[in-house]
């Protein structure tokens, strides 16, 4: 089973994701960006005010990457895999980063682009968060954690929401850590019984 966390920064998915590692330690935890060269271009790009195409086709090439290399072979072997980030991170990112370009639909445009190859989420964990304090969080200190970026973000990821319901579980991220990560495991445990695994 692939099980992801998706949320805007500053969400706290990567604390809930931590979390998860001590309920189940078999499992392959994993995120994107990855920490391969490719992870490392995608992370330099952050910083710089860099071609918001180019920027997609990075960021895919790391999760092309991270497909064949990690997740691909341990769903193979029967594991459960637990992503910080996947798919719908360029579904919501980049479609509001390429908003301004003469690419019509980029959500569609981007979800074109990976239906060929990629492996979409069983189930998906969305810490839901406002953009304001996601913003304050993240500490905006990149060009994708302003408050007005973020918010475009939130919309996409609410557009996959509606387009996906059964696939999503929102989770109230504006709350204290401890009932974030409560409700994070708890949601967990549901998605991963009702799969069948363990
Ligand atoms: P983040 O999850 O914050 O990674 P880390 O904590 O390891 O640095 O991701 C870095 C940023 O990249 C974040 O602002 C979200 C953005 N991002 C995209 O725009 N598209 C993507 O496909 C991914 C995976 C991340």
């Amino acid at each position: 089973m692939l099980l992801t966390l998706e949320g805007l920064d500053g969400s706290g998915k990567t604390t809930a994701w931590e979390a998860l590692q001590a309920v189940y330690p078999d499992a392959t935890f994993t995120s994107e960006p990855t920490d391969t060269w490719y992870g490392e271009a995608v992370r330099r790009s952050l910083g710089e005010d860099t071609d918001p195409i180019s920027d997609l086709f990075l960021f895919t090439a790391d999760h092309a990457d991270h497909l064949s290399r990690v997740v691909k072979p341990a769903l193979a072997d029967g594991e459960l895999v637990i992503s910080d980030r996947f798919t719908d991170s360029r579904y919501a990112y980049q479609a509001a980063s390429l908003a301004d370009t003469e690419i019509s639909r980029p959500l569609e445009y981007i979800r074109g682009v990976h239906s060929a190859f990629t492996r979409e989420p069983d189930a998906t964990i969305y810490l839901d968060v406002d953009p304001e304090t996601a913003a304050a969080r993240a500490g905006a200190s990149d060009k994708f954690e302003r408050a007005s970026f973020l918010a475009e973000v939130q919309s996409n990821y609410e557009r996959l929401i509606d387009a996906e319901p059964e696939r999503f579980v929102r989770v109230d991220a504006s709350r204290s850590p401890e009932e974030v990560l409560d409700s994070v495991e708890r949601s967990a445990e549901q998605l991963i019984e009702a799969h069948g695994d363990d």
